[in-house]
């Protein structure tokens, strides 16, 4: 049961000590997030990452998540991620085959300089491939910065993988006008000529659960409960995102939730698992979630079972390191110089 689960992970990590940390990302489960060290969206944990000086680093999040902390830490650390099913499907939509094929066509049809930009959510050899082209990673916290510093340095973006954050990052910075999607499983639709054309190249790529948000959710609130606000997040569609009164990353949602007056009622637009913690985190703020608690679970952040937290700790009490997450050295090095570049900006 629960109570003896957490006391054998406890147990576990007295014994284990300073050895180990625990990364949460805040759409982990409550079993999960009640052990880890730290709690944050993805750019706070690629930072937390860097400055960790444990031997190993539990990850409890997605795959892409855990290969940023392997190549942000030092080569004698070791990243574990509990199961080694947790992998976001939208990092799966940018495979660096296709891009590789989509950048060859596209810088065909122009002598502007293209510098492509990958989200976070994506895997180390597109980072890799990014920083070789002059690129760089960023989180929903700063896609903004990320264009600004691609728009210093060339003439184009290319942004992978998610078409909405995109878009809403182009809005951010007044540069809607600019936008032309490249959607790479469509055989007649590819025009590398139009694409090349505008300053904002999207690729067709989204995340599923919050694609499910509709501004009808939002319509259906405020007529219900005028009083309500609602805060969503940036991978929403846009007339999503148009309609909430806040737009952030998880911990900016998570600060919206901080920074309400006691009474206030906050309905939050993103996975399940964050509007249930900041429920419990902040019982003086009305927290619901946007959309029922029904649909809007990520399967992949679900993957990481306490069950499997307890399995990997008392493993490394016996010496073995289970599910170990290693980038092939040769991406390694330019992965880490895209993530570098998000670092500084
Ligand atoms: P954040 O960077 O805002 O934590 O988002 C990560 C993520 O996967 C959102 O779906
Ligand atoms: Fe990927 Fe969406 Fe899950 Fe975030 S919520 S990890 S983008 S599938």
């Amino acid at each position: 049961d629960e109570d003896e689960r957490t006391e054998r992970i406890e147990a576990a990590l007295a014994e284990l000590g300073d050895d180990v940390v625990i990364l949460g990302h805040n759409y982990q489960r409550r079993e999960i997030v009640e052990h880890a060290d730290f709690v944050g969206d993805s750019y706070q944990l690629s930072k937390e990452a860097a400055n960790a000086d444990a031997d190993y680093v539990i990850f409890g999040g997605v795959t892409f998540m855990a290969e940023s902390a392997d190549i942000i830490t030092d080569d004698d650390q070791s990243v574990i991620l509990p199961s080694m099913e947790a992998s976001c499907p939208m990092a799966g939509m940018a495979e660096a085959l296709q891009v590789d094929a989509a950048w060859a066509e596209i810088t065909a049809e122009t002598d502007d300089d293209i510098i492509p930009i990958t989200y976070m959510n994506s895997y180390a050899d597109l980072k890799a491939f990014c920083a070789e082209q002059g690129g760089l990673v960023c989180t929903s916290s700063n896609a903004h910065k990320a264009f600004e510093y691609a728009f210093e340095k060339g003439d184009k973006v290319l942004f992978l993988p998610d078409k909405h954050l995109g878009e809403n990052t182009a809005h951010r910075l007044d540069m809607a006008e600019e936008i032309v999607e490249w959607d790479p499983w469509d055989p007649e639709g590819k025009d590398a000529s139009a694409a090349a054309a505008n300053d904002i190249i999207l690729w067709d790529g989204y995340c599923q659960v919050h694609e499910r948000f509709r501004a009808s959710h939002i319509e259906d609130l405020r007529e219900e409960r005028p009083d309500a606000n609602v805060v969503v997040h940036p991978e929403c569609r846009r007339e999503v995102v148009e309609a909430a009164d806040v737009v952030g990353s998880t911990s900016t949602i998570c600060e919206t939730v901080e920074d309400a007056d006691p009474g206030d009622t906050w309905a939050i637009g993103t996975e399940i698992h964050l509007a249930k913690h900041l429920d419990r985190w902040h019982p003086e703020v009305e927290v619901l979630p946007l959309c029922g608690d029904a649909c809007m679970d990520c399967n992949a952040m679900r993957q990481i079972d306490p069950n499997y937290l307890t399995w990997v700790l008392e493993e490394l009490l016996e010496g073995r390191e289970r599910n170990v997450i290693e980038v092939a050295p040769e991406e390694k090095e330019l992965a880490q110089v895209a993530l570098d570049r998000m670092l500084e900006i």
